[in-house]
C-alpha cells in the first residue's frame, strides 16, 4: 500500500520539534528551531527563500523526504551547523560556499560594508585587503560594495583558499579580487587604504567551552594564543607597515575586546556599535598604529 507523501510544512513542523527537543546551539545563521529547518530544507531543496506561502503544501517526494531525514538527523546526533550540512551561508545578505575549512560567516562587519564604512575611512579606498578571509565572504561582500577597488584576500589556509576562490568565481570578480596565501601580512606585497580583518581570537580554554557545533568549525579559524590576543597583537603591530599613508585598519576581536582593552590601556582604539546585533570591532588609523606601536606586544 503506497503511503501518502508528507507536505513540505508537515515535514518542517517535524523537524523543528526534533531540533526543539534537542540540546542544539544556535549561533550560525538562525537563533531557533523553526528558522534552523527552513534554512535546512530550503537549502538542501533548492527552494527559494522568498518563495510564497504555498510552498508549504508541496508534496516531498521520497528522495527529498529521506534527504531531509538524513541531514536533520546529523544537525541532531552529530551537531553539525546547518551552513555545513547544506554547503551555503549567507553574508551581508549574500550566499556563499561554506565547508568545515572555513568558518560560517557571521561578523558584524556585515553591518559596516552595508553602510559603505560611513564616517570610518577618509576617502573612497583604491586598495582593500580582507586579511584572514576564510570563505572571502568579508572581501567580497566588500568588493561588491566598492565596485572600482582592487581588493585582496589573504589566509594561512590553503583549503580555505579554495573555497574563496571559487566564492569569487560565482561573483565573477577575479578580474578585481586577489586570493593571495600568507602567513597574516608575510605573504603580501602591497599597500591598503583600508584593511578590514576577522582574525582567531579565542582563547584555548574558551575555545574547550565552547558548543559543540563550534567543533566542527576550523580550531585555526578560531583559537589565538595568548588570551586569544597573540594574533590581533600581531596585526596591530604589523598593519601600519601595509597601509597606506592615511590607510584604516577594521579588527574584529569579538569578546576579546575587554581582553585587548585592559591590555592597550592608552591605546585610542575606536569601539564600534551596531544597530544589528555585535560587538569588538574597532577602527584604528595607521596614524595611530605607528604611534601606539610599542605597546603591541
Ligand atoms: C575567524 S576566521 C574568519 C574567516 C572570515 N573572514 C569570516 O569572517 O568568516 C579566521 C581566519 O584566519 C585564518 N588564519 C589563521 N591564522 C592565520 C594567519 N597566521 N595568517 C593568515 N590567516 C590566518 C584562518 O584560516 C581563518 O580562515
Amino acid at each position: 500500500m503506497m503511503t501518502a507523501m508528507p507536505r513540505l510544512g508537515e515535514v518542517l513542523d517535524d523537524l523543528a520539534s526534533r531540533f526543539d527537543q534537542a540540546d542544539l546551539f544556535y549561533g550560525h545563521g538562525t537563533d531557533n528551531a523553526w528558522d534552523e529547518a527552513v534554512y535546512l530544507a530550503f537549502c538542501a531543496l533548492q527552494i527559494p527563500f522568498d518563495s510564497d506561502d504555498g510552498i508549504m503544501s508541496r508534496k516531498l517526494t521520497p528522495s527529498e523526504l529521506k534527504r531531509l531525514e538524513t541531514l536533520g538527523q546529523r544537525r541532531i546526533d552529530e551537531h553539525v551547523p546547518v551552513a555545513y550540512l547544506v554547503g551555503e551561508a549567507w553574508f551581508a545578505g549574500m550566499p556563499f560556499a561554506v565547508n568545515e575549512h572555513v568558518l560560517i560567516p557571521r561578523s558584524p562587519i556585515a553591518e559596516l560594508i552595508q553602510q559603505h564604512f560611513a564616517t570610518l575611512l577618509p576617502r573612497e579606498p583604491e586598495r582593500i585587503l580582507d586579511l584572514c578571509t576564510g570563505s572571502g565572504c568579508i572581501g567580497i561582500a566588500v568588493a561588491l560594495e566598492f565596485p572600482d577597488a582592487l581588493v585582496a584576500l589573504a589566509d594561512i589556509s590553503e583549503e580555505a583558499l579554495v573555497l574563496a576562490r571559487r566564492n569569487v568565481e560565482r561573483y565573477g570578480l577575479q578580474e578585481r579580487v586577489q586570493v593571495l596565501h600568507s602567513d597574516l601580512f608575510a605573504g603580501l606585497a602591497a599597500t591598503y587604504d583600508l584593511i578590514v580583518t576577522n582574525p582567531p581570537y579565542v582563547s584555548q580554554d574558551e575555545f574547550i567551552a565552547l558548543p559543540a557545533e563550534y567543533r566542527h568549525e576550523p580550531a585555526l579559524g578560531l583559537v589565538s594564543a595568548d588570551e586569544g590576543l597573540a594574533i590581533p597583537l600581531r596585526i596591530l603591530r604589523e598593519a601600519p607597515d601595509w597601509l597606506t599613508e592615511d590607510g584604516v585598519l577594521i579588527l574584529e576581536v569579538g569578546y576579546s575586546c575587554a581582553a585587548l582593552s585592559a591590555r592597550l590601556p592608552l591605546v585610542p582604539l575606536q569601539w564600534l556599535e551596531f544597530a544589528n546585533g555585535g560587538e569588538g570591532i574597532c577602527r584604528v588609523t595607521r596614524k595611530q598604529l605607528l604611534e601606539y606601536r610599542d605597546c603591541f606586544i
